[in-house]
Formats: C-alpha cells, structure tokens, sequence
C-alpha cells in the first residue's frame, strides 16, 4: 500500500467508531434488520439536513438514480439530458430506466454540465435533466433550473459527490424536483455498506418511491406498481445517522485540507479546482489539471503517493456505450479534461502532513 493513500476508509471508521460501534450493537439487538425503525429515523434526519420534505432510503446511488427517474415518470422513448463526464452509473440509471441518455459537455473550470449545451440538447423527447454535482462542486442550478422551468422539464439532481454542498444558502439536493445520493463508502456521507436516498419537496414522488422501493407494494403483498427490491438496510442507517451527525464538520476537514493543497500549490503549473461564486466545494475530490497527467501519476506512486483519475475515459468512448452514437471529440471539453485531470490524496481525517508530503512531491517533480 502506498504511504500516503489515495483514501484511507478505516480512518474515517476509527476517528467514529465508539458512536458507530454502539449504534452497530443496538441494530443487531433490535432483531429488525431491513426498513425499520433506523431507516425512518435516518430518512428523517436526512431530509431536515437537506432542508426538503422527504428522503426515501434505497439501496444504492445507482437504484436512487434509477428510481427517481421512475418516480418522474421516465420511461422507454424518452430523452434524459447528463454529462458524460461522471460516474458511469448517472448514464446506467438512464438506461435501466429505458429512456436514453443524451449527452452534453461540461464547464472547463468547475467540471459539472454547461448550461449552454443543455439548451441546445432539449428536444420534444427530453423527459428530464440529470446535472451532477461532481467531485464536491455543485453544478451550475441558477441557469439549469431557469432552462428547466422554460422548457418545463423536471430536474433530478445527482448528489452522489456532494453531501452538504451548497448553492446560495440552499443544499445540493432540495433544488430540482428530487435529488439522487450514493452513500457508498467513500462519499463525503458513506455508509460502511452500500445505500442510496432519493430527496424530494413533492409528496406525488415520495409516494411512489415508497411503492418503487419494495414491489411497488401499497401493503404487503399487494403491489400498486411494477416494482423493484431497492431498500436500505437497518445496520446502515444506524451508521448513517452517526455519520449525518459529523458531515459538516467532516466537510470542513475537507475543505481546510483543499485550502492547504491550494496554497502549497499555487505556484505550479498545474490548474487548481475552481469554485463558483456562489458554490460551496465540499471537496469529495481534490482534482487538478496538468498536461502531464500519466508522468505525474506515475512519479507520485513511485514516491508512494496513491492518486486516481476521475474519469480515464468518459462514458460516451466507453465500449459499452458506442451505441450512443458519438464520436471521439464530440464532447471536447470533457475529453480534454479526461486527459489532464489527476485527483490527490483526500479524505476527511487524512492527516495535514500528507498533503505537506505530497505537495512537495508535486514540487520535485515540476
Ligand atoms: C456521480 C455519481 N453518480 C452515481 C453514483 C452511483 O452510486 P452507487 O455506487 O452507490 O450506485 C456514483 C458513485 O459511484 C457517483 O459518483
């Protein structure tokens, strides 16, 4: 293992575990393992955090995006607008849902959709917008909820990199008309398991994420809609509402971490992650831009410095989505940035030396 990690999840476990371990022993003991009485009490919390009427806990970011699309009413024939530059799963959901992906550029200096290009995308198909808030940074809402509300489109929000980022005065997830997150272990809220919550203001699509979520049932056995088996198990939610609990002050650590590679860098020729100025980073990544991408990497491990690219190859030139239709250079800003972006060692209780240590590695090799 590299000596300073690219992420580090038993740290993060460790700087918890007392809360977690007694949360952990008070499930066990409960003898209600699936949807109970964790899981509301989590889904409650949750949605008071993000400041909207519901969560509805599911069981993975992938199946919260997949049902949301399903709770608005998205289905085979339609058209759902996302960048290809995010986590395959934004574009996976979108065809599990049997609608198809159609896919725009992004901003070159805060890597989430150009508002520009969605308004050229928009046709008499166009069924919903996916903007992602990617690597902490929250996408441009002003302008895509503008666009949104003229073309009368719903917007789901792929929080899955943004837990607490905020627009404004307002959390990432209460904007569109219901907001996908992951909590897959590593994200800035991770569980110790994979899970997933939809948030939505709108009672009409909590009721039917609630059906979605287990068989589409009304009550047991009865099922009002073809439904899946998408829920979020007990032992994470007791996890998760430690968690919730130190997510701002997780999302700090974060962001003087950030503060810390941004000072120490400054003077490289390597591009810093920007932020808008009404955007709050809580920096799920620390990403920057360099011509020499595959050197540095390659030099970083050598010193013991573990780094990821995110992503190497953007969705639309992956072999599993040729039939998508584009070709190489058709989304060039995200082609280029695939080529230049390089992620650093980040996670909340990562210790301030390291990115001292790797800092100055940046430098030696520069
Ligand atoms: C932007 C984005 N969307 C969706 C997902 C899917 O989440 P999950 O892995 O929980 O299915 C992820 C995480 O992998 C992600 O980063």
């Amino acid at each position: 293992m590299a000596s300073i990690p690219f992420v580090d999840l038993k740290a993060e476990y460790e700087a918890y575990r007392e809360e977690i371990d007694t949360a952990v022993s008070r499930t066990l003991s409960s003898g209600w393992y699936i949807l109970g009485p964790e899981v509301a009490a989590f889904e409650a919390a949750f949605a008071a955090y993000t400041g909207v009427a519901h969560a509805v806990g599911v069981a993975s970011g992938t199946d919260a995006l997949l049902l949301g699309l399903k709770a608005l009413g998205v289905g085979p024939g339609d058209e759902v607008i996302t960048v290809a530059h995010t986590a395959v799963a934004t574009i996976a959901a979108i065809e599990l849902a049997g609608a198809k992906p159609v896919l725009v550029d992004i901003d070159s200096q805060t890597y989430t959709m150009d508002p520009v290009q969605v308004e050229t995308a928009v046709t008499p198909r166009t069924k919903a917008i996916i903007p992602v808030h990617l690597y902490g940074h929250p996408a441009d809402m002003e302008t895509i909820l503008e666009i949104a509300i003229q073309h009368r489109l719903p917007v789901l929000e792929d929080c899955a990199q943004a837990h607490g980022a905020l627009v404004g005065e307002r959390r990432v997830g209460s904007m569109g008309d219901a907001a996908a997150f992951s909590f897959y272990p590593t994200k800035n809220l991770g569980a110790l398991g994979d899970g997933g919550a939809v948030v939505t203001n709108r009672d009409d699509i909590a009721k039917r994420l609630r059906l979605l979520r287990q068989y589409g049932w009304r009550e047991r056995y009865i099922s009002d809609l073809a439904g899946y088996n998408s829920r979020l198990d007990e032992l994470q939610a007791a996890i998760l509402q430690v968690r919730l609990a130190h997510l701002d002050e997780d999302n700090g650590r974060r962001q003087h971490l950030a503060a810390r590679y941004s000072a120490q860098l400054e003077n490289l020729p390597v591009q810093l992650p920007r932020i808008r100025p009404s955007a709050d980073h809580v920096f799920h990544l620390y990403v920057i831009q360099t011509g020499r991408q595959e050197a540095l990497a390659a030099f970083l491990q050598k010193k013991g410095v573990g780094t990821a690219v995110h992503y190497p190859v953007p969705v639309h030139l992956q072999p599993a989505y040729r039939h998508l239709g584009y070709a190489p250079g058709s989304l060039p800003v995200t082609e280029r940035a695939a080529r230049r972006i390089l992620s650093l060692p980040l996670y909340a209780h990562m210790p301030e030396e390291h990115v001292d240590v790797v800092s100055r590695a940046l430098a030696e090799f520069f």
